[in-house]
């Protein structure tokens, strides 16, 4: 069942959406080489709670720690911990804040110093992707066109979907309905005013194919090769989007 959000439930959204922007602008500052992501999670943990705010991977399904960390070929779901952030890589971190029981869900890959020119278009096209597909949404719009619009846009920037995890309607809970495919599926989804939902392309410079870790929570590559995730909680309006998670 896809709910529709009052304008009070929607305000609290963007209430938690604006917390979740103000942390991913807090962990950014603290992402150069030789800091651990254990110690990127504390400082999000810590400034996600003094605004009053809950980080609500913790414990989700028992992960372990306040937001996911991914690192290179790490796709989502990296565990924060000993892992010492080097010149080179590229960090993913995604998290969930929640405010008064209403949840916003973003994610944003760094680039930290300097990279290979290929890895660096990875990035910079992975958020083209999650732009590329939200230019779509409006209310009557078909759910397929925006995933296709991802899709499209991610093969015309010769990189690759990963299909294993998709997008997700978001509210009170982490995970409603509708999914929110990065590749064209069939789907009769309508979008509708009132809509929320986290769209969130994860794009790989290599192949799609995708493994679980023996921690059993991290997606990675199954070729090595780096693997980046743009995300945005947003609202459908009448004449298109409002996102949640921004300034
Ligand atoms: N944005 C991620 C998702 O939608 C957050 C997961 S939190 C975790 O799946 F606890 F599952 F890691
Ligand atoms: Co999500």
């Amino acid at each position: 069942m896809i709910s529709i959000k009052s304008n009070r439930e929607i305000e609290l959204m963007k209430h938690a959406g604006h917390i979740n922007y103000l942390t991913h602008r807090e962990v950014a500052k603290h992402i150069k080489p030789g800091i651990t992501t254990g110690e990127l999670n504390d400082i999000a943990d810590k400034f996600i709670r003094s605004m009053d705010a809950i980080p609500s991977c913790l414990g989700y399904e028992g992960f372990p720690k306040s937001i996911c960390i991914s690192v290179n070929d790490e796709v989502v779901h990296g565990i924060p911990g000993n892992r010492v952030i080097k010149n080179g890589d590229i960090v993913s971190v995604d998290m969930v804040t929640t405010y008064k029981g209403y949840l916003a869900d973003s994610a944003e890959t760094h680039i930290v110093g300097s990279v290979p020119k290929e890895v660096e278009n990875l990035v910079n096209d992975t958020k083209g992707a999650l732009y590329a597909g939200l230019s779509k949404v409006k209310a009557g719009v078909k759910l397929e066109e925006v995933s296709a619009a991802i899709e499209d846009y991610a093969h015309e920037h010769g990189l690759s979907v990963v299909e294993e995890l998709v997008g997700h309607g978001v509210g009170s809970e982490m995970h409603e309905d509708p999914d929110v495919p990065n590749y064209r599926t069939k789907s009769n989804v309508i979008l509708k005013e009132g809509m929320t939902i986290a769209v969130e392309p994860m794009l790989n410079l290599g192949e799609r194919y995708v493994y679980l870790d023996d921690n059993d929570w991290t997606i990675k590559t199954q070729d090595e090769m780096p693997s980046a995730h743009f995300e945005h909680t947003i609202v459908v309006t009448k004449d298109g989007y409002e996102i949640l998670t921004g300034e």
